[in-house]
């Protein structure tokens, strides 16, 4: 990255993960049509090298969207930044056709965004936490153009101040915890997984458990099973089975761009109806061939009269306590809630996320942003947070607006289209405020 830290950039991303790297590459390529769309951003991403869910990069997970959501060819579908040209690069094009296969490992999704960052490379500074965003000290939103970001280098040595007309949030989801639960060297959650699984003996995993009957709780559970063969794995659920995600066509219809309007522009009933019906298009729910791959080990073990995967179904985890070495586990189980306790080497949380939530890292700006009788963000369509009036910069938000853009806002679905319109909006508010600027 170019050392330019008392420039004024147009507009800073916070979090570089597949949303602002999208971003990124719609501002690239706004750049290609004329030095009035040329805009002048820079990025800020606390890890010290690109990574999407690494510590879920399980060898056999395949990716929930087609190749073809990826971060460019909804919006461009020329784009030298698609899956296809990543495929043509790396010279695996006729292979993958061959392979008739629209949803690729998730490791190769992950070479395909590592690809597509080291060509905005000079626009990203890894190792750089942002701290907060203000205003510049002792002015009124009505007296600033600009906002500050405090950044502190990830090895804890240096902080800096950058400067910019616009922000854009997209720090991710937030891992959730079973109430009472803490993380700790025997408690993960499921975002920490491969990490922490790496620094452990597996032979001294005999009794794993597993919880939560989602996406990452269904392939964690294979892992376990298929990587520790000598151990017992428990599978701790609240439903009475895995339940399947709904990816048939018309379902699928509502991470079209399209439903982000309905969305938007819908009544509360339209909104509630989305939920009510497609929730299980992504939460709480497995993909099919992941439930019955599970599956076919369980019978593969009947047949031999063996049984290494326990299904405790209608059960919630409700509490941990430390014991010695091993890690007793409250459970509220079966039809009767009986409650048990028991103990296990390791406990996974595979217990889902929280929603993006940048309050904290707007601090004293934050009352400057107007919510909703529910105490929620008001968002404008073109994804900016609602400030009051007298505010000049733009505050946009890429995740945290399923309840005002819908299912996609924390997915990859609608990304190619969402970071265009957030350049769109960008550029065209920029032209606007230089026409007021301009003398009469
Ligand atoms: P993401 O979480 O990827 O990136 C946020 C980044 O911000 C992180 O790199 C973080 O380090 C950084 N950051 C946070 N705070 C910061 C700060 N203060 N300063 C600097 N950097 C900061 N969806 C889908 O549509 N299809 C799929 O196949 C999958 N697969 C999938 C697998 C797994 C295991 C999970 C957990 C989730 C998915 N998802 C998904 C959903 C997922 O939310 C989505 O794939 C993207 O990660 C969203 O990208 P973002 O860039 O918004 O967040
Ligand atoms: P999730 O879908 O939100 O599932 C969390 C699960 O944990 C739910 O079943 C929930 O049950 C359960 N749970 C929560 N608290 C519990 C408790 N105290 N006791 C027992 N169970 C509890 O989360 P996820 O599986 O991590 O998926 C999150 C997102 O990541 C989804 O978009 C998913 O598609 C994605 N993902 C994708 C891949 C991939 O691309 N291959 C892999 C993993 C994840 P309740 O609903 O009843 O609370």
């Amino acid at each position: 990255m170019s050392d330019r830290e008392h420039e004024t950039y147009d507009v800073v991303g916070i979090g570089f993960g597949p949303s602002n790297l999208s971003l990124a590459i719609a501002l690239e390529e706004s750049r290609a049509n004329g030095p009035e769309k040329e805009i002048d951003g820079l990025f800020f991403e606390r890890q010290p090298r690109f990574g999407w869910h690494r510590n879920m990069l399980l060898p056999s997970a395949t990716m929930q969207i087609s190749f073809l959501k990826d971060l460019v060819t909804f919006r461009n579908p020329t784009s030298r930044f698609s899956f296809i040209s990543y495929l043509h690069a790396s010279g695996r094009l006729p292979q993958f056709v061959n392979n008739q296969d629209f949803f690729p490992t998730r490791q190769e999704f992950h070479q395909y965004l590592e690809w597509a960052q080291s060509q905005v490379a000079d626009r990203i500074s890894y190792g750089s936490e942002v701290l907060s965003v203000r205003l510049p000290e002792g002015t009124l939103p009505e007296q600033s153009d600009t906002l500050l970001l405090d950044v502190a280098d990830a090895s804890g040595q240096g902080r800096r101040t950058v400067e910019t007309r616009n922000v854009v949030i997209s720090t991710g989801l937030v891992p959730s915890m079973p109430e009472g639960t803490e993380r700790d060297e025997r408690v993960w959650h499921s975002s920490e997984f491969l990490a922490r699984y790496r620094r452990t003996n597996p032979a001294e995993l005999r009794r794993v458990a597993v919880v939560g009957a989602g996406q990452s709780a269904a392939e964690i559970a294979r892992f376990l099973y298929d990587e520790l063969p000598h151990a017992q794995v428990y599978a701790v659920i609240p439903s009475y089975g895995y339940a399947v995600a709904d990816d048939t066509p018309y379902a699928n219809q509502i991470f079209d761009p399209a439903a982000v309007d309905d969305y938007y522009f819908g009544t509360e009933q339209t909104r509630e109806a989305f939920w009510r019906y497609h929730r299980n298009t992504n939460y709480s729910v497995v993909d099919d061939e992941v439930i019955r791959d599970l599956y076919r080990r369980t019978y593969a073990d009947e047949v031999q009269d063996v049984q290494r995967l326990h299904f405790l179904n209608l059960t919630r985890v409700t509490g941990v306590k430390r014991a010695g070495t091993e890690t007793r586990v409250t459970l509220q189980v079966g039809p009767d809630s009986e409650v048990r306790e028991l103990d296990f080497d390791v406990l996974v949380c595979a217990t889902g996320y929280k929603s993006m939530e940048p309050t904290e890292l707007l601090g004293d700006l934050d009352r400057h942003c107007l919510r909703d009788e529910s105490g929620r963000y008001r968002v404008e369509r073109d994804y900016r947070i609602v400030t009051a009036p007298e505010m000049r910069c733009g505050i946009y938000l890429q995740g945290g607006t399923e309840h005002t853009h819908g299912l996609t806002s924390s997915l990859l679905s609608n990304l190619a289209i969402r970071s265009g319109e957030i350049a769109e909006s960008i550029v065209t508010r920029r032209a606007e405020q230089r026409l007021l600027r301009r003398p009469c």
